[in-house]
Protein backbone atom coordinates (compact mmCIF):
# COMPACT_ATOMS: atom_id res chain seq x y z
CA UNK A 1 0.00 0.00 0.00
CA UNK A 2 1.10 3.56 -0.32
CA UNK A 3 1.72 3.92 3.29
CA UNK A 4 4.60 1.91 3.42
CA UNK A 5 6.12 4.20 1.80
CA UNK A 6 5.97 6.13 5.07
CA UNK A 7 4.55 10.00 6.51
CA UNK A 8 7.47 11.72 5.52
CA UNK A 9 6.74 10.79 1.80
CA UNK A 10 3.23 11.07 2.90
CA UNK A 11 3.28 14.70 4.35
CA UNK A 12 5.79 15.42 1.02
CA UNK A 13 2.54 14.80 -1.06
CA UNK A 14 0.93 17.16 0.72
CA UNK A 15 -2.05 16.21 3.24
CA UNK A 16 -3.77 18.54 5.42
CA UNK A 17 -5.69 15.86 7.46
CA UNK A 18 -4.54 12.03 9.14
CA UNK A 19 -5.74 9.57 6.75
CA UNK A 20 -7.45 7.17 8.33
CA UNK A 21 -4.80 4.32 8.21
CA UNK A 22 -3.29 6.73 10.94
CA UNK A 23 -6.47 7.35 13.11
CA UNK A 24 -6.61 5.52 16.49
CA UNK A 25 -9.68 3.93 18.28
CA UNK A 26 -10.49 6.55 20.83
CA UNK A 27 -9.30 4.92 23.88
CA UNK A 28 -5.67 5.10 22.24
CA UNK A 29 -5.36 8.18 21.32
CA UNK A 30 -3.30 10.78 23.39
CA UNK A 31 -5.42 12.94 25.39
CA UNK A 32 -3.66 16.01 24.06
CA UNK A 33 -6.36 18.70 25.11
CA UNK A 34 -6.68 17.15 28.78
CA UNK A 35 -2.71 17.31 29.08
CA UNK A 36 -2.55 21.20 28.13
CA UNK A 37 -5.48 21.66 30.71
CA UNK A 38 -3.79 19.94 33.49
CA UNK A 39 -0.48 21.34 32.65
CA UNK A 40 -2.09 24.63 33.10
CA UNK A 41 -3.62 23.51 36.06
CA UNK A 42 -0.29 22.65 37.75
CA UNK A 43 1.68 25.85 36.36
CA UNK A 44 3.21 24.13 34.08
CA UNK A 45 4.20 21.39 35.78
CA UNK A 46 3.13 18.60 33.88
CA UNK A 47 6.31 17.16 33.46
CA UNK A 48 8.26 15.37 35.98
CA UNK A 49 11.75 15.77 35.95
CA UNK A 50 13.46 12.20 35.47
CA UNK A 51 16.28 11.23 37.65
CA UNK A 52 19.36 13.25 36.95
CA UNK A 53 22.30 10.89 37.25
CA UNK A 54 25.90 12.91 36.50
CA UNK A 55 27.90 10.56 35.03
CA UNK A 56 31.54 12.63 36.16
CA UNK A 57 30.58 12.27 39.63
CA UNK A 58 29.24 8.51 39.11
CA UNK A 59 33.52 8.53 38.03
CA UNK A 60 34.34 10.62 40.66
CA UNK A 61 34.97 9.99 44.64
CA UNK A 62 31.13 10.50 44.79
CA UNK A 63 29.88 7.15 43.57
CA UNK A 64 28.37 5.75 46.08
CA UNK A 65 25.99 8.38 46.42
CA UNK A 66 25.53 8.72 42.47
CA UNK A 67 25.05 4.57 42.81
CA UNK A 68 22.25 5.33 45.13
CA UNK A 69 20.26 7.97 42.49
CA UNK A 70 20.70 5.63 39.44
CA UNK A 71 19.85 2.11 41.39
CA UNK A 72 16.53 4.17 43.08
CA UNK A 73 16.09 5.75 38.91
CA UNK A 74 15.79 1.97 37.63
CA UNK A 75 13.76 1.07 40.43
CA UNK A 76 11.20 3.60 40.28
CA UNK A 77 11.13 5.24 36.73
CA UNK A 78 13.14 2.28 34.95
CA UNK A 79 14.25 5.64 33.33
CA UNK A 80 16.92 8.62 33.87
CA UNK A 81 18.87 11.34 32.00
CA UNK A 82 22.76 11.34 31.91
CA UNK A 83 24.46 14.40 31.96
CA UNK A 84 28.55 15.59 31.99
CA UNK A 85 28.65 12.02 30.35
CA UNK A 86 31.86 13.01 28.27
CA UNK A 87 30.74 12.37 24.38
CA UNK A 88 31.66 15.70 22.61
CA UNK A 89 29.06 18.03 21.52
CA UNK A 90 30.78 17.61 18.03
CA UNK A 91 29.88 13.66 17.61
CA UNK A 92 26.60 14.84 19.23
CA UNK A 93 25.96 17.14 16.60
CA UNK A 94 27.31 15.50 13.84
CA UNK A 95 25.17 13.04 14.53
CA UNK A 96 21.83 14.37 14.78
CA UNK A 97 23.13 16.62 11.52
CA UNK A 98 23.51 13.49 9.36
CA UNK A 99 19.98 12.20 10.61
CA UNK A 100 18.21 14.69 9.90
CA UNK A 101 19.62 15.44 6.43
CA UNK A 102 19.14 11.53 5.83
CA UNK A 103 15.53 12.38 6.16
CA UNK A 104 15.70 15.06 3.68
CA UNK A 105 16.96 13.05 1.00
CA UNK A 106 14.77 12.15 -1.59
CA UNK A 107 12.93 9.33 -1.22
CA UNK A 108 14.17 7.91 -4.10
CA UNK A 109 17.35 7.48 -2.17
CA UNK A 110 15.72 6.70 1.15
CA UNK A 111 13.83 3.58 -0.22
CA UNK A 112 17.08 1.63 -1.26
CA UNK A 113 17.01 0.22 2.18
CA UNK A 114 13.42 -0.53 2.35
CA UNK A 115 13.64 -4.26 3.44
CA UNK A 116 11.64 -6.86 5.30
CA UNK A 117 14.77 -8.34 6.53
CA UNK A 118 15.16 -7.86 10.40
CA UNK A 119 18.50 -8.88 10.66
CA UNK A 120 19.31 -6.25 7.85
CA UNK A 121 22.16 -4.13 8.57
CA UNK A 122 20.74 -1.29 7.26
CA UNK A 123 16.74 -0.80 7.32
CA UNK A 124 14.82 1.72 6.42
CA UNK A 125 10.83 1.64 7.46
CA UNK A 126 7.81 3.21 8.78
CA UNK A 127 5.27 3.10 11.59
CA UNK A 128 6.03 0.35 14.68
CA UNK A 129 5.98 -2.83 12.53
CA UNK A 130 4.88 -2.29 9.51
CA UNK A 131 4.09 -5.88 8.60
CA UNK A 132 1.71 -5.79 11.15
CA UNK A 133 0.35 -2.57 12.36
CA UNK A 134 -3.22 -2.36 11.74
CA UNK A 135 -3.10 1.28 12.56
CA UNK A 136 0.50 3.11 11.99
CA UNK A 137 2.21 5.28 14.10
CA UNK A 138 3.61 8.48 12.57
CA UNK A 139 7.30 7.97 12.23
CA UNK A 140 10.04 6.82 9.77
CA UNK A 141 13.17 5.23 10.66
CA UNK A 142 16.28 4.03 9.92
CA UNK A 143 17.81 0.93 11.68
CA UNK A 144 21.16 0.21 11.89
CA UNK A 145 23.37 -3.13 12.71
CA UNK A 146 26.57 -1.89 14.88
CA UNK A 147 29.48 -1.92 15.02
CA UNK A 148 29.02 -3.13 11.54
CA UNK A 149 31.83 -6.05 10.10
CA UNK A 150 33.35 -4.95 7.31
CA UNK A 151 30.61 -6.42 5.07
CA UNK A 152 27.73 -4.49 7.44
CA UNK A 153 29.12 -1.13 7.08
CA UNK A 154 29.78 -1.57 3.18
CA UNK A 155 25.50 -1.92 3.32
CA UNK A 156 24.93 1.36 5.06
CA UNK A 157 23.64 4.19 3.16
CA UNK A 158 26.07 6.68 1.41
CA UNK A 159 24.17 9.18 2.00
CA UNK A 160 24.58 11.70 3.35
CA UNK A 161 28.50 11.13 2.34
CA UNK A 162 29.85 11.69 6.22
CA UNK A 163 26.30 9.27 7.27
CA UNK A 164 28.99 6.48 8.31
CA UNK A 165 31.42 8.33 9.50
CA UNK A 166 29.29 10.08 11.96
CA UNK A 167 27.59 6.90 13.00
CA UNK A 168 30.78 5.23 13.44
CA UNK A 169 32.38 7.49 16.07
CA UNK A 170 29.14 7.86 17.82
CA UNK A 171 28.12 4.63 18.14
CA UNK A 172 31.53 3.85 19.36
CA UNK A 173 30.70 6.80 22.05
CA UNK A 174 27.83 5.74 23.51
CA UNK A 175 28.96 1.78 23.45
CA UNK A 176 31.85 2.72 25.91
CA UNK A 177 29.22 4.59 27.43
CA UNK A 178 26.77 1.62 27.88
CA UNK A 179 29.68 -0.38 29.41
CA UNK A 180 29.95 2.55 32.20
CA UNK A 181 26.61 2.72 32.60
CA UNK A 182 25.91 -1.41 32.57
CA UNK A 183 29.35 -1.89 35.33
CA UNK A 184 27.45 0.98 37.57
CA UNK A 185 24.59 -0.92 37.16
CA UNK A 186 26.13 -4.38 37.74
CA UNK A 187 27.75 -2.88 41.11
CA UNK A 188 24.27 -1.33 42.10
CA UNK A 189 22.98 -4.98 41.65
CA UNK A 190 25.76 -6.11 44.03
CA UNK A 191 26.86 -8.46 41.43
CA UNK A 192 30.21 -6.63 41.72
CA UNK A 193 31.70 -4.83 44.74
CA UNK A 194 33.60 -1.91 42.92
CA UNK A 195 34.42 -0.46 40.15
CA UNK A 196 38.03 -2.08 40.29
CA UNK A 197 37.32 -5.51 41.74
CA UNK A 198 37.09 -8.17 38.85
CA UNK A 199 34.22 -10.96 38.82
CA UNK A 200 33.92 -13.85 40.82
CA UNK A 201 34.61 -17.13 38.98
CA UNK A 202 30.42 -17.71 39.23
CA UNK A 203 29.50 -14.62 37.20
CA UNK A 204 28.88 -15.66 33.85
CA UNK A 205 28.46 -12.38 32.37
CA UNK A 206 31.18 -10.07 32.58
CA UNK A 207 31.98 -6.93 31.22
CA UNK A 208 33.09 -7.83 28.57
CA UNK A 209 30.44 -9.31 27.07
CA UNK A 210 28.58 -6.07 27.32
CA UNK A 211 31.16 -3.90 25.76
CA UNK A 212 31.48 -7.01 22.55
CA UNK A 213 27.21 -7.11 22.76
CA UNK A 214 24.67 -6.25 19.91
CA UNK A 215 24.05 -2.05 19.07
CA UNK A 216 20.94 -1.14 16.98
CA UNK A 217 21.09 2.65 16.08
CA UNK A 218 17.78 3.63 15.30
CA UNK A 219 17.25 6.90 13.81
CA UNK A 220 13.59 8.10 14.29
CA UNK A 221 12.04 10.76 12.26
CA UNK A 222 8.94 12.14 13.21
CA UNK A 223 7.38 14.93 10.67
CA UNK A 224 4.95 17.51 11.79
CA UNK A 225 1.05 16.22 11.80
CA UNK A 226 -1.95 17.70 10.52
CA UNK A 227 -3.66 16.20 13.79
CA UNK A 228 -1.51 15.12 16.41
CA UNK A 229 -4.61 13.89 18.59
CA UNK A 230 -5.48 11.00 16.03
CA UNK A 231 -2.01 9.30 16.26
CA UNK A 232 1.17 8.48 17.65
CA UNK A 233 4.66 8.53 16.54
CA UNK A 234 5.16 4.86 18.62
CA UNK A 235 2.60 3.01 20.50
CA UNK A 236 3.43 2.15 23.98
CA UNK A 237 5.94 -0.32 24.35
CA UNK A 238 8.97 -1.57 25.72
CA UNK A 239 12.71 -1.57 24.78
CA UNK A 240 14.12 -5.21 24.53
CA UNK A 241 17.78 -4.78 25.36
CA UNK A 242 19.84 -3.81 28.40
CA UNK A 243 19.54 -0.16 27.93
CA UNK A 244 19.05 2.64 25.55
CA UNK A 245 20.60 5.84 25.06
CA UNK A 246 18.57 8.18 23.62
CA UNK A 247 19.63 10.99 22.02
CA UNK A 248 16.57 13.88 21.40
CA UNK A 249 16.47 17.33 19.34
CA UNK A 250 14.89 19.81 21.65
CA UNK A 251 11.26 19.16 20.45
CA UNK A 252 9.67 17.42 23.29
CA UNK A 253 7.51 14.31 22.66
CA UNK A 254 8.56 11.27 24.26
CA UNK A 255 6.14 10.20 26.95
CA UNK A 256 6.93 7.31 29.93
CA UNK A 257 4.50 5.76 32.02
CA UNK A 258 4.78 6.05 35.63
CA UNK A 259 2.43 5.56 38.34
CA UNK A 260 -0.61 4.92 35.61
CA UNK A 261 0.49 8.49 34.05
CA UNK A 262 2.13 9.61 30.68
CA UNK A 263 4.64 11.42 32.23
CA UNK A 264 6.77 14.08 29.16
CA UNK A 265 10.22 13.62 29.75
CA UNK A 266 11.85 17.03 29.23
CA UNK A 267 14.52 17.23 26.40
CA UNK A 268 18.23 18.49 27.94
CA UNK A 269 20.24 19.78 25.41
CA UNK A 270 23.11 17.17 24.45
CA UNK A 271 22.31 14.68 27.32
CA UNK A 272 20.81 11.08 27.18
CA UNK A 273 17.73 9.37 28.23
CA UNK A 274 18.33 6.21 29.38
CA UNK A 275 16.34 3.48 30.26
CA UNK A 276 15.56 0.10 31.25
CA UNK A 277 15.23 -2.73 28.95
CA UNK A 278 13.74 -5.92 29.07
CA UNK A 279 16.89 -8.24 29.14
CA UNK A 280 17.71 -5.83 32.06
CA UNK A 281 14.43 -6.55 33.57
CA UNK A 282 15.19 -9.98 33.14
CA UNK A 283 18.54 -9.99 34.53
CA UNK A 284 17.62 -7.85 37.61
CA UNK A 285 15.11 -10.54 38.47
CA UNK A 286 12.72 -7.77 38.26
CA UNK A 287 14.05 -5.77 40.21
CA UNK A 288 14.86 -2.93 37.81
CA UNK A 289 11.81 -2.39 35.31
CA UNK A 290 11.48 -2.30 31.61
CA UNK A 291 8.95 1.02 31.58
CA UNK A 292 6.14 1.34 29.13
CA UNK A 293 7.16 4.63 26.82
CA UNK A 294 5.20 6.65 23.61
CA UNK A 295 6.13 8.90 21.62
CA UNK A 296 3.30 12.36 21.20
CA UNK A 297 4.09 14.27 17.94
CA UNK A 298 2.79 17.85 17.09
CA UNK A 299 1.38 20.04 14.29
CA UNK A 300 4.23 22.10 14.13
CA UNK A 301 7.88 20.75 14.27
CA UNK A 302 9.53 18.24 13.42
CA UNK A 303 11.31 15.88 15.60
CA UNK A 304 14.68 13.51 15.33
CA UNK A 305 15.53 10.70 17.88
CA UNK A 306 18.40 8.45 17.73
CA UNK A 307 18.07 5.59 19.89
CA UNK A 308 20.98 3.13 21.11
CA UNK A 309 20.10 -0.40 22.03
CA UNK A 310 21.98 -2.09 23.41
CA UNK A 311 22.42 -5.60 24.97
CA UNK A 312 24.91 -9.19 24.63
CA UNK A 313 25.60 -11.09 21.68
CA UNK A 314 22.09 -11.73 19.51
CA UNK A 315 23.17 -15.32 20.73
CA UNK A 316 23.49 -14.75 23.98
CA UNK A 317 20.22 -16.59 26.16
CA UNK A 318 19.38 -13.75 28.60
CA UNK A 319 18.34 -15.21 32.47
CA UNK A 320 17.90 -13.90 35.34
CA UNK A 321 21.31 -13.41 37.32
CA UNK A 322 21.58 -16.47 39.76
CA UNK A 323 22.86 -14.44 42.57
CA UNK A 324 19.72 -12.66 42.61
CA UNK A 325 17.36 -15.55 42.86
CA UNK A 326 16.96 -17.43 46.63
CA UNK A 327 13.80 -18.16 48.26
CA UNK A 328 12.35 -14.63 49.06
CA UNK A 329 12.83 -13.63 45.28
CA UNK A 330 11.68 -16.67 43.40
CA UNK A 331 13.02 -16.41 39.49
CA UNK A 332 10.46 -14.46 38.00
CA UNK A 333 11.56 -14.92 34.30
CA UNK A 334 11.84 -17.59 31.64
CA UNK A 335 14.98 -17.91 29.39
CA UNK A 336 14.79 -15.34 26.17
CA UNK A 337 17.54 -14.89 22.97
CA UNK A 338 16.75 -13.31 20.24
CA UNK A 339 14.96 -15.68 18.10
CA UNK A 340 12.15 -15.61 20.79
CA UNK A 341 12.89 -11.67 20.53
CA UNK A 342 12.52 -11.95 16.91
CA UNK A 343 9.39 -13.85 16.80
CA UNK A 344 7.98 -11.29 19.86
CA UNK A 345 8.13 -8.82 17.25
CA UNK A 346 6.67 -10.22 14.41
CA UNK A 347 3.74 -12.04 16.33
CA UNK A 348 2.47 -9.60 19.45
CA UNK A 349 1.01 -5.92 19.79
CA UNK A 350 3.91 -3.27 20.25
CA UNK A 351 2.26 -2.89 24.13
CA UNK A 352 2.26 -6.97 25.32
CA UNK A 353 5.15 -6.81 27.50
CA UNK A 354 4.74 -10.23 29.67
CA UNK A 355 5.11 -12.33 27.62
CA UNK A 356 8.42 -11.91 29.77
CA UNK A 357 6.73 -13.15 32.58
CA UNK A 358 7.45 -16.89 33.89
CA UNK A 359 6.06 -19.64 32.88
CA UNK A 360 7.44 -21.30 36.29
C1 LIG B 1 11.96 4.98 21.28
O1 LIG B 1 11.11 4.71 22.10
O2 LIG B 1 12.76 4.15 20.93
C2 LIG B 1 12.05 6.36 20.68
C3 LIG B 1 11.70 7.41 21.64
C4 LIG B 1 11.77 8.79 21.09
O3 LIG B 1 11.75 9.02 19.87
O4 LIG B 1 11.82 9.71 21.92
FE1 LIG C 1 11.62 2.70 22.85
Amino acid sequence: SKYQRGVKHLCESGITRVPSKYVLPAQERPNIKKEISERNMSNGRRSISLPIIDFAELQGSNRSKALKKLSNACEEFGFFQVVNHGISIEIIRHMMDVSRRFFELPFEERSKYMTSDMRSPARYGTSFNQNKDGVFCWRDFLKLICPPSSNALSLWPTSPSNLRQAVVSYSTETRFLFTMLMEAVLECLGLIETSENNYSDEEEFTLKDFGDGSQLMVINCYPACPEPELTLGMPPHSDYGFLTLLLQDEVEGLQIQNRGKWVTVEPIPHSFVVNVGDHLEIFSNGKYKSVLHRVLVNSTKSRISVASLHSMSFEQVIRPSPKLIDEHNPRRYMDTDFTSFLNYASTCEPKRKNFLESRK
